[in-house]
C-alpha cells in the first residue's frame, strides 16, 4: 500500500505566544518541524510527505528546513489555510494520485514513535480510519456556568485522541468534502470521518506524543529533547 504522510505546520502558535510560529522553534537546536519531519523520513512505511505551511513561509520551509535536514521525502509544500481543518484539505489536494493511505500528523507532536506509526498504519490498513489516542486517567469534571456546579463526568470509555491518525485516501476526500458542504468545523480529522458514520478505530498512541501548545509544553519539550526526562518517561527523542 502506497503511503503518504500529511504535516499540517501552518498554524501561527498563538497560545504559544512567540514572535514566529512554533513549528520553527528549536528543541535543543533543531527546529520542532525538523524533528517531526525526521521521523516521518526515516519511517520505511512512508513514501512520500506533503508539507503544509504558513502562506508565506514555503521558501523559509524549503531552505531553513527540508534543505537543511535532508529530508528527501518531502514532494510537495502547500500553503495552509485559515483553520487546521483547511490546512488538511489544501494538503490532502497535493497528494498523489496514486497513494491509498494517508497519514496525518501535527507538526506540533515531535516526539511521535516509530511503533505508534505502525499501529496506526496496521489499523488503518485493515479498517479505513485509525486514530492514536490514550485512556483518559483524570477524573473528569463538566461546569456550564463558568467553573461553578461542576459535575463529575463519566470516563469509562474515554480516551483522548492524538495523531497520527490514519485513513484511506477515499474515506478522508469524503469526510472533507461531507465537512465543507455541511459547514462544519472538527478539531481533528477522525471527527469529520465519524460525521460519515464511518468507524475510527482508536490506537494506543504514547503520553511522551505531547502537542506543543503553551509555553510549559514548550519548556518540557526541551528537557525531553536534551534527554533529561528519557529513563523515566522512555520517550523517543530522535
Ligand atoms: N495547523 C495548521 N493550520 C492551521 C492551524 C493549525 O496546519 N490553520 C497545524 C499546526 O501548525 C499544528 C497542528 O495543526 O502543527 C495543531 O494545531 P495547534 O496545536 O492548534 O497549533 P497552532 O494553531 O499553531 O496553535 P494555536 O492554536 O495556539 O494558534
Ligand atoms: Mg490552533
Amino acid at each position: 500500500m502506497r503511503i503518504a504522510a500529511l504535516i499540517p505546520a501552518a498554524g501561527r502558535g498563538t497560545r504559544l505566544g512567540h514572535g514566529r510560529p512554533k513549528q520553527f522553534l528549536p528543541l535543543a537546536g533543531t527546529p520542532i518541524l525538523a524533528k517531526t519531519l525526521s521521523v516521518f523520513e526515516s519511517s520505511p512505511l512512508i513514501r512520500d510527505i506533503i508539507l503544509v505551511v504558513p502562506p508565506g513561509e514555503e521558501s523559509y520551509s524549503r531552505e531553513a528546513i527540508i534543505e537543511r535536514y535532508n529530508l528527501f521525502k518531502v514532494k510537495r509544500i502547500v500553503p495552509g489555510g485559515a483553520t487546521r481543518q483547511a490546512s488538511v484539505a489544501a494538503g490532502v489536494s497535493a497528494v498523489a494520485e496514486d497513494i491509498s493511505l494517508v497519514l496525518i500528523h501535527d507538526a506540533a507532536r515531535p516526539f511521535v514513535s516509530h511503533e505508534v506509526i505502525q499501529r496506526v498504519v496496521d489499523t488503518a490498513m485493515v479498517s479505513g480510519a485509525a486514530c492514536a489516542a490514550i485512556p483518559v486517567v483524570d477524573t473528569l469534571k463538566r461546569s456550564t456556568g463558568g467553573r461553578e456546579g461542576a459535575i463529575t463526568v463519566d470516563r469509562e470509555g474515554v480516551w483522548a485522541a492524538q495523531t497520527p491518525q490514519a485513513f484511506r485516501t477515499s474515506v478522508l476526500v469524503a469526510a472533507l468534502e461531507r465537512a465543507a458542504a455541511d459547514g462544519y468545523t472538527g478539531t481533528d480529522d477522525a471527527s469529520l470521518v465519524e460525521r460519515l458514520g464511518y468507524p475510527v478505530v482508536l490506537v494506543e498512541g504514547h503520553p511522551c506524543n505531547v502537542k506543543i501548545t503553551t509555553s510549559e509544553d514548550l519548556e518540557y519539550a526541551e528537557r525531553l529533547a536534551q534527554g533529561f526526562a528519557r529513563a523515566s518517561s522512555r520517550c523517543e527523542t530522535d
